[in-house]
């Protein structure tokens, strides 16, 4: 029989619902985001965040049934994050989740955001082989995660300060590029001179740890200082050697790490996996060792819903189930999901 799992997301600034079959087949995956409401704050504030999620969350439960063609009682389970992520934002996807369990009498799985955005890889690529090293970048977190299997996740290496999203959007701040400025960033540095500016690249050698912060300040140091002399600093040039300089780091840390645990397998998680450089530098690193790359489709890199049902597939199988009282966790790592 089949398994149709209805998954909610709501631990940060995108409210999103989808349908999933058998783990793969994403039936309808739909998204409002908010980030016009972040916009003029130039990040998320979370009371903002949680309201939106409550005006949002119940007309897209019902459209993401009506897309997937399911009605309420074709679900096998309701799967929903419940952390990482902004606890008021949480508690509206999980609390929806908990009283559809309830009065629908369907198991409740809850579903650990960072484990749902590496599973993205096995939704888009089913026959994906496991061990596979997933570099994990995101708004929030930047990691090296070993994956097993849909609960044995261990972390190798993770930033030691700002995320590689956050980096980007700070940076972004700092040029007075817009919000959120990872796409923006990514977009001028289309255009531009990686060469223009030396920026440093913090390797930490001997660990698979990441930093940022050096990077970033780097940035605001050379704009201060064509500030005081005078000097236009040409967006396109700054993007494109701050982007040159994030990937540098990500992808040969990546490298480096699945060479020496004898990984063949890499992949890409979280909303920077969206970035076109680091996509395309990734990818040829790994076929010129004729290893297997994984890299998601958009609408599964970035915050969405059916990652949450895909995993939550897998975990109803296993019979996974949470009860009613299930708390949202606001920080909670990966490594806690194994033999949980
Ligand atoms: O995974 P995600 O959607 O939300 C979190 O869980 O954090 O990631 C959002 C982050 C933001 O920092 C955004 O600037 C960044 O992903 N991002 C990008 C790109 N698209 C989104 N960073 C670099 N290049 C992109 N094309
Ligand atoms: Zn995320």
């Amino acid at each position: 029989m089949s398994v149709i799992v209805l998954g909610i997301e709501t631990s940060c600034d995108e409210t999103a619902c989808a349908v999933v079959k058998d783990g793969t087949q994403v039936l309808s995956n739909l998204i409002s985001s908010q980030i016009d409401l972040h916009r003029r704050y130039g990040g998320v504030v979370p009371e903002v965040a949680s309201r939106a999620h409550m005006e949002a969350i119940g007309p897209l439960l019902d459209a993401a049934l009506t897309q997937a063609g399911v009605g309420w009682d074709d679900l096998s389970a309701i799967a929903t994050t419940f952390g990482p992520g902004l606890q008021g934002a949480l508690l509206v996807g999980l609390t929806s989740a908990k009283a559809i369990a309830w009065a629908r009498g369907i198991p409740l799985v809850g579903v650990h955001h960072l484990a749902a955005h590496i599973w993205a890889n096995k939704i888009a690529n089913p026959d994906l082989p496991m061990p596979f090293l997933c570099l994990l970048v995101s708004g929030g977190h930047t990691s090296l995660v070993l994956v097993r299997g849909p609960e044995d996740f261990q972390t190798l290496g993770e930033t030691l300060d700002d995320a590689a999203g956050e980096a980007y959007d700070k940076t972004a701040r700092l040029l007075e590029l817009g919000y959120p400025g990872g796409p923006i960033i990514d977009k001028l540095a289309e255009t531009g001179n990686p060469k223009a500016y030396d920026f440093p690249r913090s390797w930490l050698p001997g660990t698979y740890d990441f930093s940022f912060s050096g990077l970033k300040t780097a940035v605001l140091r050379m704009v201060e200082r064509s500030r005081q002399a005078g000097i236009a600093v040409k967006p396109e040039d700054a993007a494109a050697a701050f982007q040159r300089a994030v990937t540098d780091v990500l992808v040969g840390k990546t490298i480096k790490a699945a060479e020496d645990h004898g990984i063949k397998t890499v992949a890409l998680a979280g909303g920077v996996a969206a970035n076109r450089e680091l996509r395309e530098r990734l990818s040829l690193e790994a076929s010129k060792r004729g290893w297997n790359v994984s890299i998601p489709p958009l609408d599964l890199t970035t915050d969405n819903a059916a990652m949450i049902a895909g995993l939550g597939c897998e975990l109803y199988q296993l019979k996974r189930f949470a009860p009613l009282g299930l708390a949202a966790v606001s920080r909670m790592p990966l490594d806690v999901l194994k033999g949980a």
